[in-house]
């Protein structure tokens, strides 16, 4: 019997897939982050609002949902942390998100009322794909967030926003996990517009620019690599967004640099966590949130007291005493919900150069693989 397939056009071009004059994929890749954002956010904000609408995304529906699930792995399930603040911030709808592997198999609270959604660059985790499948078992409604077209999870989804990163080749996500924050705060946007998200949007909108300026801070980037490759162990502290992106900076900086790494809420460190503090342990301290700062201020004090050396990210307006940090990576300004798409991209180059004063294959670090496709 004939068989009709449907088919999807990719619009990657052959020079994606090579590395065009940069040592490796990931460093290519942490430089196409501005086209990756622009490619994915200009086409969806139209007269100067978001609009999902072309992607299937009836909004009003979605803001009737019950609750909103964000769902996925590894950085994947990272770009969701950033979703929940934001969608919960500004749209003051409730999010949960969860890793899929523990999802699963927790039986969990998931209704008809509900919506999922899915983030995945490749389309195909296991884990991922069988979250999906079980929401939709249970009649929830189902939005995946995808970046290859065509892939396992777009094709089951009922609602997919593609990102445009082009492939991603290296291991370890840096471009994807750009775009797929980009998307969360689309969302967020939209699903608060009536809350006076258009300044936020048009904000969105200049992202690629603010981004290109934090890849000047690579050299930066790399003098405090020098400062980490010797190290057996290290956190990245932050609180709210910053917590949110220091748990991704902390996963980049442990899966190619080898290096263990962990990233804390700050105030959670003098529950058990500051007694690891030995002299000249290096901590990130992520700090660019306004309502924050001098709270996390205090933790890295609490640190530094203890022989910690400090490598302080915040962005230029923000002034911090004399001796709070050993090093401080200053970020070009940008409104401070915006501020983990500004912080990204330095930590990715700290922890691609830590890789690479290590000696270590950048690109295809050991044990892992770009696609798991098994759980
Ligand atoms: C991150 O650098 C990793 N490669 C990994 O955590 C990845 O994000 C995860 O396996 C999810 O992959 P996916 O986005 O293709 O679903």
């Amino acid at each position: 019997e004939p068989v009709h397939k449907e088919i999807n056009t990719a619009d990657w071009d052959v020079d994606a897939a090579e590395k065009g004059g940069y040592e490796h994929f990931m460093l290519k890749e942490i430089h196409e982050q501005p086209a990756a954002v622009r490619d994915t956010v200009s086409p969806r904000i139209i007269n100067g609002m978001p609009d999902l609408s072309q992607d299937g995304v009836d909004m009003q529906k979605l803001k009737d949902y019950r609750q909103i699930f964000i769902v996925a792995c590894g950085t994947a399930m990272h770009a969701g942390m950033v979703g929940k603040y934001v969608i919960e911030k500004l749209a003051r709808k409730p999010v949960i998100v969860d890793i899929a592997s523990e999802f699963r198999y927790r039986d969990p609270i998931i209704t008809k009322d509900d919506l999922m959604i899915v983030i995945s660059q490749s389309g195909e985790t296991a884990d991922t794909m069988a979250v999906l499948r079980l929401a939709k078992e249970v009649g929830a409604a189902t939005l995946a967030v995808v970046n290859v077209v065509g892939s396992s999870i777009a094709r089951e989804a009922d609602m997919v926003i593609y990102t445009h990163a082009g492939p991603e080749i290296s291991v370890a996500s840096t471009k994807a996990y750009m775009v797929q924050i980009s998307v969360m705060y689309l969302l967020a946007f939209e699903l608060a517009y009536a809350n006076g998200t258009m300044e936020l949007t048009a904000q969105l909108g200049q992202m690629p620019d603010i981004i290109r300026e934090t890849l000047e801070l690579k050299d930066t980037c790399s003098f405090v690599a020098s400062k980490l490759v010797n190290a057996e162990s290290l956190l990245y502290i932050g609180r709210g967004l910053d917590y949110a992106l220091s748990m991704e900076g902390s996963l980049k900086l442990k899966e190619i640099s080898y290096i263990h790494s962990e990233s804390y809420a700050a105030g959670e460190l003098k529950h058990g966590t500051i007694s690891l503090i030995t002299e000249g342990m290096p901590v990130i301290a992520v700090a660019t949130q306004k309502k924050l700062i001098e709270k996390t201020v205090s933790n890295i004090r609490e640190v530094k007291a203890r022989g910690a050396m400090v490598i302080l990210i915040c962005d230029n307006s923000i002034e911090v005493g004399e001796g709070v940090a050993d090093y401080i990576i200053r970020l070009p300004q940008t409104d401070e919900q915006l501020m983990p798409m500004a912080a990204a991209a330095p930590l990715q180059l700290i922890a691609y150069y830590t890789s690479v004063l290590k000696g270590n294959d950048v690109d295809k670090p050991r044990n892992l693989a770009k696609s798991v496709t098994v759980e």
